[in-house]
């Protein structure tokens, strides 16, 4: 299924109940949320706090997009506050595994993401134990980046690698979507798109309508 997860790092933060709320009710299946810790990226966005508050305006499928260093010390308290989908970056842990089976304990899905320069195959071996990858388009950490060209091979390299094993993981990609180059990601293989200032840049419920008209094509 293709689904929407606009990403609040973006939002008007001012006012970012009626902003959830606004995409929500526009469509949106997923709400994503961007953790960092000044480490792992060189900037600092939201921490548990903010989980929490989007769980108490919305049922729509929360989607944490950790980037941090060690993040199995934060996987407990991010799922309590509501997460429903918990990705750790490849890059910023030496036991994937054991990272993974965390957040599934918690009752969470688990996803894993890699940077524009991590290649797909590193994910061979954990590939059956996900329920999404996250292919970065752009090197993590800001909003409003340009989409770097060559990572769109490796959505379809990932597309090649889940369908030959017969896999049901999801494809999700974040990172210099917009209105004019969903279609040929998608195209590529994935099927949830991570859009922030192509969404929160404008009206948020008018950009998820266009959004999901274009995905639904
Ligand atoms: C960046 C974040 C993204 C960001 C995307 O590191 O992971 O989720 O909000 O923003 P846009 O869509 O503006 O590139
Ligand atoms: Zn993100």
């Amino acid at each position: 299924m293709n689904c929407l997860s606009p990403s609040i790092l973006s939002a008007d933060l001012t006012r970012l109940g009626e902003q959830v709320i606004a995409v929500d009710q526009a469509g949106a299946e997923y709400i994503h949320i961007d953790i960092m810790d000044g480490s792992f990226v060189p900037n600092l966005s939201f921490g548990v706090p903010i989980v929490s508050a989007c769980r108490g305006v919305t049922d729509k499928i929360l989607d944490v997009h950790m980037m941090v260093e060690h993040p199995e010390t934060l996987i407990d308290a991010v799922s309590a506050a509501g997460a429903d989908l918990i990705t750790i970056h490849y890059e910023a842990t030496r036991h994937l595994d054991a990272a993974i089976h965390k957040i599934k304990d918690c009752g969470a899905m688990a996803g894993v993401a890699i940077n524009p320069a991590t290649p797909v195959s590193v994910l061979s071996e954990i590939l059956p134990e996900l329920d999404m990858v996250l292919v970065m388009l752009v090197n993590p950490g800001f909003g409003g980046q340009k989409l770097i060209p060559y990572t769109v091979e490796k959505v379809r390299q990932l597309k090649a690698m889940i369908d030959e094993r017969h896999l049901s993981c999801d494809i999700e990609v974040d990172g210099g979507i917009n209105l004019e180059n969903v279609s040929r990601i998608m195209d590529a293989g994935a099927n949830i798109i991570v859009s922030g200032s192509s969404i929160f840049g404008g009206d948020a419920a008018e950009n998820t309508e266009e959004f999901l008209h274009l995905m639904q094509e």
